[in-house]
C-alpha cells in the first residue's frame, strides 16, 4: 500500500495539470470535434442569416436562440487546434501553427462579433441583427481566407 500512495498522488497531479489537448485521446478526435463544432455553429448562423436576408420571415425568438447558440459554439473549436492536429482529414492550413498570434487575433475578433450578434438578437430588432450578422460573416470569411483550404 505504501507504494501505491505516491502513484495515486502522481495520477491526481497529472490530471489536474493536464493541458487542453488531453481532452482528446488522439489528434483525429480533436479534428473531428472542431469540424462538428463548426458544422453546428454554421447551421445556427445560417438560420439567423435566412432571416437577416429576408429569405425567411423574422422570428425574434428563433433568431435569439440561434444567435445564442452561435455565441456558445464560437468558444468551442479552438482548443481542438492543438499540436499534431495539422494532419489527416482536415482543411486547416499550416499557417495556423506558424502565425499563432494572428490566428488568436482572428479567433478573438470573431468571438467578440458573435457576442454582439447574440446581444443584438436579444433586442428583437431586425436591423441590429442584420448589421451584426454581416460583421460575424466577415470574420468567418477573413479566417477561412487565411487559414482554411478551399
Ligand atoms: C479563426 C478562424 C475561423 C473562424 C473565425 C471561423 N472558422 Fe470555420 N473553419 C476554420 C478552419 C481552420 C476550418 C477547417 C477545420 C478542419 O478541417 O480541421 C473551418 C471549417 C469550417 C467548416 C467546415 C467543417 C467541416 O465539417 O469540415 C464550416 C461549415 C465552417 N468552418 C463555418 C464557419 C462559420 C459559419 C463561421 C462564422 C460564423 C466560421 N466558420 C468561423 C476557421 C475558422
Amino acid at each position: 500500500m505504501k507504494i501505491l500512495a505516491p502513484l495515486a498522488m502522481a495520477i491526481a497531479i497529472t490530471s489536474l495539470s493536464a493541458p487542453a489537448m488531453a481532452q482528446f485521446q488522439k489528434p483525429e478526435d480533436a479534428v473531428k470535434y472542431r469540424k462538428a463544432a463548426f458544422t453546428v455553429m454554421a447551421s445556427h448562423f445560417g438560420r439567423v442569416g435566412a432571416m437577416a436576408s429576408g429569405r425567411v420571415p423574422f422570428d425574434p425568438k428563433v433568431a435569439a436562440d440561434s444567435a445564442a447558440l452561435v455565441e456558445t459554439m464560437s468558444k468551442l473549436p479552438w482548443e481542438a487546434f492543438g499540436p499534431g492536429t495539422d494532419k489527416g482529414d482536415t482543411r486547416a492550413l499550416p499557417a495556423i501553427w506558424t502565425e499563432q498570434a494572428k490566428w488568436k487575433e482572428g479567433v478573438d475578433k470573431f468571438q467578440a462579433e458573435a457576442t454582439k450578434l447574440s446581444a443584438a438578437a436579444k433586442t428583437g430588432n431586425l436591423d441590429a441583427v442584420k448589421t451584426a450578422f454581416g460583421a460575424v460573416g466577415q470574420s468567418c470569411k477573413a479566417c477561412h481566407d487565411a487559414y482554411r483550404k478551399e
